[in-house]
């Protein structure tokens, strides 16, 4: 089983966007039963929110809820517990590492899997929640081949 930890900053806009698009995607393709798949922040600045509107409605365009998902932190537990943490921009790698020690070299950025490795922009500051769909895709579509799905 691959487990999956997505992060971002505040766990209300990016990551959990990738989480229920990696969710939903699985589902369709009849391999949810190979995935853990979880999102979480670097600060607590949400901690308890639900998704952001943009997201949300984004999700909800798709026939996809994330009506229960709460934001949280990462903890030291999730990277023990998790195969990959996989996050959204080069700020979230320096969050994470005030939180834990990538020892064993789980920590990822999303579009590092893709053939044009970049961060993916807050949308909390764009307001642009069409380009994190895509870019997010992007990114789960080459992780998914990464994995050989
Ligand atoms: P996210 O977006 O990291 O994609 O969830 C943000 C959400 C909240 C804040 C920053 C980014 N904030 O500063 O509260």
């Amino acid at each position: 089983m691959y487990k999956i930890l997505f992060v971002c900053l505040g766990n209300i806009c990016r990551s959990p966007m990738a989480e229920y698009l990696l969710k939903d995607i699985v589902l369709k393709k009849g391999i949810s039963d190979d995935f853990l798949i979880e999102s979480a922040g670097t600060s607590n600045e949400e901690y308890g929110n639900p998704v952001h509107y943009g997201t949300k409605k984004i999700l909800n365009n798709l026939g996809i809820s994330c009506e229960n998902k709460r934001a949280r932190k990462m903890t030291i537990d999730d990277y023990n517990n998790f195969d990959y943490i996989i996050c959204m921009e080069s700020n979230n790698i320096k969050g994470i590492n005030r939180i834990v020690n990538d020892t064993n070299n789980k920590v990822f950025r999303l579009l590092d899997f893709s053939d044009n490795p970049r961060d993916i922009a807050d949308p909390w500051y764009t307001g642009n929640f069409d380009e994190t769909y895509s870019d997010i895709i992007e990114g789960i579509n080459s992780f998914l081949k990464y994995l050989g799905y």
